[in-house]
């Protein structure tokens, strides 16, 4: 370990000169600058509002709409047979556990490493949740998964790849297919991601996605469920609020597959409006192009974080072919909290926003399991203990360029200097 490393918890009194102050670097672009609207996306989506026909469903309405258009091209991209546009993942979520029959009270495994909303979505539905455990490659800890699935006897795992962590799912599906466990895989992260070279999405029953501004697709709120079974996918047409204008969705089963349901099951009002898949349809055709600009960057940034003290970023399975839409990385264990949150200061001072996991409070975009106070599960899990509070994590925006991804390794590099030597620029 190297003589920097090892002073990391006792930061000096030294302050830096006014010339060494001067020449700190500044990343002057927004970290959090969206995917940009497609021009083609605008120009439909006026299109749209001059017709007023916003709303996906009518008696008549002159031919197949934004949202049906929208479904079909996003049930190809994803390689499933239906795919249901609606009005955000959380929503999403909900939709695909009333689906596959979640009642209130039942067990729902949920790993332990996600945002809010998932948690949030099984409190809607008035479920229990089983938190799972998680590695330090932020991944589903398969033993914790096993283990509270035999003591909680719950038959469904929500299962988020955070961030783009792609859990290791060929394990999991085959582990879930003996413990007779579904799987919803929360894909509001990895839109576009492989593994095995197969799409994240379609290991499980359902997948579900969002289009909420900072995702890999854009249309400020939005989410779409993806599945390739006839029932569950009329089940999610009917309780997303179709009325009796189901057919006019975009990748509908077969009128007997709704006979039974049509007039047994509740509408929720959670529809996507042709609006909205305006604003979505054109950027299906930019993903490619904004993946490989995603992961330029990534790899760029992470070689750069591999030359910081400190910090690494997590090591990811070569199968993992993720969106690196945003990189994490752990500071070392040994690295005192008052210094890790000066780090995060001295580059948010320099305009490079880090959200840090280990955080008294859940602040921004983080959330941390046992900051869910409305959860009934207060149980501890020992690896998230280990890997949250290290836990940080930073925006890549489309947009940057080699240059601005230079600036912010060296924004960062900076910033663990000064905040290893006790000194504010
Ligand atoms: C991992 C994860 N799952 C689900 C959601 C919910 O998405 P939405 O905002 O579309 O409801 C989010 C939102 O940020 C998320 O980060």
């Amino acid at each position: 370990m190297s003589e920097r490393r090892r002073s990391a918890g006792t930061p000096g009194p030294a302050a830096l000169s006014a010339d060494e102050r001067k020449e700190r670097a500044r990343f002057t672009k927004i970290m959090s600058e969206p995917v940009p609207i497609p021009e083609a996306a605008i120009e439909r989506a006026v299109t749209v509002m001059r017709s007023g026909r916003l709303f996906r469903y009518g008696e008549d309405t002159g031919g197949e709409g934004e949202a049906a258009s929208f479904e079909r091209a996003f049930a190809s991209l994803v390689g499933r047979r239906h795919a249901v546009a609606i009005n955000s993942c959380g929503c999403a979520l909900f939709l695909a556990m009333k689906a596959l029959g979640v009642t209130p009270g039942d067990k729902v495994l949920c790993s332990g490493f996600t945002l809010a909303p998932v948690p949030g979505a099984i409190s809607h539905i008035g479920a229990e949740h089983v938190l799972v455990d998680v590695t330090e490659r932020l991944t589903v800890d398969l033993q914790d998964l096993e283990e509270k699935a035999a003591q909680s006897g719950a038959k469904l795992l929500i299962l988020s790849h955070m961030r783009g962590h792609v859990h290791g799912l060929d394990a999991v599906a085959t582990l879930c297919d003996r413990l007779g466990v579904a799987i919803i895989e929360d894909c509001a992260h990895t839109l576009g991601a492989r593994w095995d070279g197969r799409p994240v999405g379609s290991f499980g029953a359902i997948a579900c996605y969002s289009s909420q501004t900072f995702k890999h697709i854009n249309s400020g709120e939005g989410g779409i469920l993806a599945t390739d079974d006839d029932a569950i996918a009329a089940k999610a047409i009917m309780l997303s609020g179709s009325y009796m204008m189901y057919a006019q969705n975009g990748t509908c089963p077969p009128e007997e597959v709704f006979a039974p349901i049509r007039d047994a099951t509740p509408n929720y009002s959670m529809r996507m409006s042709n609006l909205v898949a305006a604003i979505l349809r054109p950027q299906l055709d930019q993903l490619d192009g904004w993946i490989a600009r995603w992961n330029d960057a990534y790899r760029r940034i992470e070689a750069g974080l591999k030359t910081i003290p400190h910090i690494d970023p997590i090591p990811r399975d070569r199968r993992d072919a993720f969106v690196g839409s945003s990189i994490q990385f752990l500071a070392e264990p040994d690295l005192a909290p008052e210094i890790a949150a000066a780090f995060v200061d001295e580059a948010a001072a320099h305009g490079v926003y880090i959200k840090w996991f280990g955080a008294d409070r859940t602040a921004g975009f983080t959330s941390r399991y046992d900051q869910w106070r409305h959860l009934a599960d207060r149980r501890r899990l020992v690896g998230a203990d280990r890997v949250l509070p290290r836990l940080m994590d930073m925006r890549i925006a489309v947009s940057f360029t080699p240059e601005d991804c230079r600036t912010i390794v060296t924004v960062l590099a900076e910033a663990m200097d000064a905040a290893t030597k006790g000194q504010r620029g």
